[in-house]
C-alpha cells in the first residue's frame, strides 16, 4: 500500500458532504461490501461507500433484498470500515429491523458499534425514528421513490412519482425527512424533473440513482457499473468496464464521469 495514501489521507466527514453540496460539488458514491472493494474504491476517491442491502443480491443470490438479516449487515459493514480511510461508510438497516422505535435504535447503535459504520440508511419516511435516532447521535441517510425492501407491495421494480399526486408525496416525505434531522437522502428511480425539485428544495445533499442529473451526488451498485450481472438492465445501468479495461479504471472512469456531472446523460434518466 502507497504509504502517503495512508498518512496523508483524512477521513470525510458529513461537514464535508454538505460543503460538497454548498460548493456544486458532486458526490461519487458506490455500494461495497468487502475489505479489497473498500480499499480499492477509496483510493480511487469515491467519497461515500454504501453498505447495501442489496448485498442480498449480488452477494448471496437471493431474489430480493427482503432475506437480508442484521448479522449480515452488521458483518460486511465492519469489513468495509475496516479497510477504508476516507470515504464516508454508510450501511443499510435491513428489511424489517426499523419496525420499532426500539429495535430502529437497537440496530442502528449495532451497525454503528459493531459494524464501524458512520451513518444509516433506511427505507421510507419515519419522522419519528428519525428524530429519535438523531437525538441519540445517530446520522440518518433517507430513501425515497423506489423502495426495494417493499418489493413484494410494489409488485416490480418500476419509476416512481410519476403522476403529480405520487410526486407531491415523495416531494412532502422528503421535506420531512429532512425536518426531522436527516443528513443525506437517497433518491431511487424517479423523473429527473421530480429529483431537481427535490434537490432544490432540501438543504441536505440528495443523492440518485435513476434520478437524473441534478441530483447532489450519484449511487450505482458496484457490480452493475462493473456489468458482473448478466440479468435485464435498468435505464441508468452504464458498463464502466467495457470501456476502462481494468476494475481500478473502471471506478475511477466512474468517479471523474460523475465529478464533471457526465454520468448520469439524459439516456440513463426518465
Ligand atoms: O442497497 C443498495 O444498494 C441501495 C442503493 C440501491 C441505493 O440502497
Amino acid at each position: 500500500m502507497d504509504k502517503s495514501y495512508q498518512k496523508t489521507t483524512k477521513p470525510l466527514t458529513i461537514t464535508d458532504l454538505q460543503a460538497m453540496k454548498q460548493g456544486g460539488e458532486k458526490i461519487s458514491c458506490l455500494t461495497a461490501y468487502d475489505a479489497s472493494f473498500s480499499s480499492l474504491l477509496d483510493k480511487v476517491g469515491i467519497d461515500l461507500l454504501l453498505v447495501g442491502d442489496s448485498l442480498g443480491m449480488v452477494i448471496q443470490g437471493q431474489a430480493s433484498t427482503v432475506p437480508v438479516t442484521m448479522t449480515d449487515m452488521i458483518y460486511h459493514s465492519r469489513c468495509v470500515a475496516r479497510a477504508r480511510r476516507r470515504a464516508f461508510v454508510v450501511a443499510d438497516l435491513p428489511f424489517m429491523s426499523y419496525a420499532t422505535l426500539k429495535m430502529a435504535l437497537q440496530n442502528a447503535a449495532a451497525l454503528m458499534q459493531s459494524g464501524g459504520a458512520q451513518m444509516v440508511k433506511f427505507e421510507g419516511a419515519k419522522p419519528e425514528i428519525i428524530s429519535a435516532l438523531v437525538a441519540e447521535g445517530v446520522p440518518v441517510c433517507g430513501h425515497l421513490g423506489l423502495l426495494p425492501q417493499s418489493i413484494n407491495q410494489l409488485g416490480g421494480y418500476r419509476v416512481q412519482g410519476k403522476d403529480s399526486q405520487a410526486a407531491q408525496k415523495i416531494i412532502e416525505d422528503a421535506q420531512k425527512i429532512e425536518q426531522a434531522g436527516a443528513s443525506l437522502l437517497v433518491l431511487e428511480c424517479v423523473p429527473s424533473s421530480l429529483a431537481q425539485q427535490i434537490c432544490r428544495q432540501l438543504s441536505i445533499p440528495v443523492i440518485g440513482i435513476g434520478a437524473g442529473a441534478d441530483c447532489d451526488g450519484q449511487i450505482l451498485v458496484l457490480y452493475d457499473i462493473l456489468n458482473i450481472d448478466s440479468g435485464r438492465k435498468p435505464r441508468f445501468f452504464k458498463d464502466f468496464l467495457a470501456e476502462s479495461g481494468s476494475v481500478e479504471n473502471a471506478v475511477q472512469l466512474y468517479h471523474s464521469e460523475v465529478k464533471e456531472g457526465l454520468y448520469p446523460g439524459p439516456e440513463h434518466s426518465y
